[in-house]
């Protein structure tokens, strides 16, 4: 059988030395194309300036540059206008332009992957995706946080309980406790932007493992792609997923967060609590009970932050043990990642969208806040000015406390002479401290919830996010 024969029944990209095709089942079984078409434009771009950089070292002329370029764009306009034929046979993304291109435009079409495997071409091509998908999601990050800015601005006076073990602990602002989500978020932007910098460097130019005999330039491929650093190690460039591993930790911890948002969301959009309303838009109904409008949207992205700890999860695994340098496992990367981004992604915009439209029951916050004896604290800290220690301020006002549960009333709600029953330390000017207002305004440093601190913090959070 002549070689020709041969490869004609075999992958043409490697069948050389194959003396039988692949199983069907196998084709299919090993190809990724089904999910990895979706990095075309960055294998694209990875391939343009692969292509230049052949060109100035010589090892292609300037019109098989032409023509090459002239391909890949024909091509990418193919795939974008879905005229593009995806075929599972020839494996991949990247091996399915390259057929295509030399369908195209002929041999010059083979000449394309001098110098260059899959191996550093596909690691490239993630990272350029990833870069990308990291852009996209801060911004949405600083959208969210623009949006927690205004509401918080708008309900830096407004007063709700504050929890801790979910039971009533002391009043906050509303303003306040939106804050913490304007904190959290900023280190979930600080995170990525930091991966960021590893996500950004180039292994294009390690060829399979070892590097390639060529005579390339890889500052040309690296100014070209944009990539803040060449990989320094070949095998490394390669088989390095820590990238990625490191982006589905970011990604966790804000899912991570945006699970706890959701479920206060959950919580105060409740009849038991009602706290907010939840515009109709970001709800729905149930077919069978009429009266029902359930918050899905936050309760679904409660449920989505399970896949990407997912990802996180698979993609540690699937690293763990794996020896020098690229092993096919790795193709088994980009799900998980995807399905990381993607999810990340929708759920920031969701919530981006859905944060200004959060309309606040004030009323409703106000009175829970009044309910469950929460200025008990600045009742033992107004007894402390007066001079007792404060475990001896503690007993006192949880006898106080007490007595109201008994009375069912607040400890506001009492009259003087029933406070001084508990201690004659306490005089008229304690109604001042047991207020709400009184409360909060008293909570006034850095980082404290007084109404003026609110202020405080929208104004530096505003000036962060112009940093940006
Ligand atoms: N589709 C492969 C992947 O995603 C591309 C690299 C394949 N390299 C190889 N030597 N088989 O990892």
């Amino acid at each position: 059988m002549s070689a020709n024969q041969n490869t004609e029944k075999t992958n043409q990209s490697w069948g050389g030395r194959f003396s039988e095709p692949v199983d069907a089942f196998v084709a299919r079984f090993t190809a990724s194309v089904d999910f990895d078409q979706r990095l075309y434009r960055h294998d694209i771009m990875g391939s343009l300036a692969h292509a230049n950089m052949l060109t100035r070292v010589g090892v292609l002329n300037a019109d098989e540059l032409k023509a090459i370029e002239d391909g890949l764009n024909a091509i990418q306009q193919e795939i974008e206008a879905g005229q593009f034929e995806w075929r599972t046979d020839l494996e991949d993304v990247h091996m399915n332009i390259e057929a295509r291109l030399t369908e195209r435009i002929g041999i010059t079409g083979k000449k394309l992957h001098t110098g260059r495997s899959r191996n550093d071409q596909v690691a490239t091509d993630i990272r350029l995706w990833l870069r990308d998908e990291i852009d996209a999601i801060l911004a949405e990050i600083t959208r969210l946080q623009q949006g927690l800015l205004e509401l918080a601005e708008r309900e830096a006076d407004t007063i709700m309980p504050g929890f801790t073990h979910l039971q009533t602990a002391q009043p906050v602002t509303f303003g306040h406790h939106l804050l913490a989500w304007f904190e959290m978020l900023s280190r979930d932007h600080e995170r990525l932007v930091d991966c960021r910098k590893r996500t950004n460097r180039m292994p294009l130019g390690s060829a399979a493992l070892a590097g390639t005999t060529y005579p390339i330039d890889r500052t040309v491929t690296c100014e070209l792609l944009g990539f803040e650093a060449i990989s320094g190690n070949s095998l490394d460039g390669v088989s390095d997923r820590d990238f990625a591993i490191e982006f589905c930790a970011a990604a966790s911890l804000a899912m991570m967060h945006l699970s706890r948002f959701s479920e206060e969301l959950v919580m105060w959009a409740s009849a038991q609590f009602n706290f907010i309303n939840l515009p109709d838009r970001f709800c729905t109904g149930s077919s069978i009970m009429p009266q029902k409008k359930n918050p899905d949207v936050p309760e679904l992205i409660r449920g989505k932050s399970g896949r990407v700890f997912g990802a996180l999860t698979g993609l540690l695994t699937l690293m763990k043990g794996q020896p020098l340098a690229y092993n096919k496992d790795n193709q088994e990367d980009k799900e998980p990642l995807f399905d990381a981004a993607d999810t990340l992604r929708d759920s920031l915009r969701a919530f981006a969208d859905m944060v200004p439209a959060i309309e606040p029951k004030r009323e409703f916050m106000r009175e829970a806040a009044r309910r469950g004896f929460s200025t008990a604290t600045d009742l033992a800290d107004y007894l402390v000015r007066q001079g007792l220690p404060f475990r001896d301020c503690h007993e006192i006002v949880g006898l106080a406390v007490r007595y109201g549960v008994e009375q069912n009333r607040d400890l506001a709600e009492m009259s003087l002479d029933e406070l001084r029953q508990f201690s004659d330390k306490i005089h008229d000017d304690v109604f001042a401290v047991l207020t709400l207002e009184g409360s909060v305004n008293a909570r006034n440093h850095i980082g404290g919830t007084a109404p003026a601190q609110v202020r405080a913090a929208v104004a530096r959070g505003r000036a962060l996010l112009a940093q940006r």
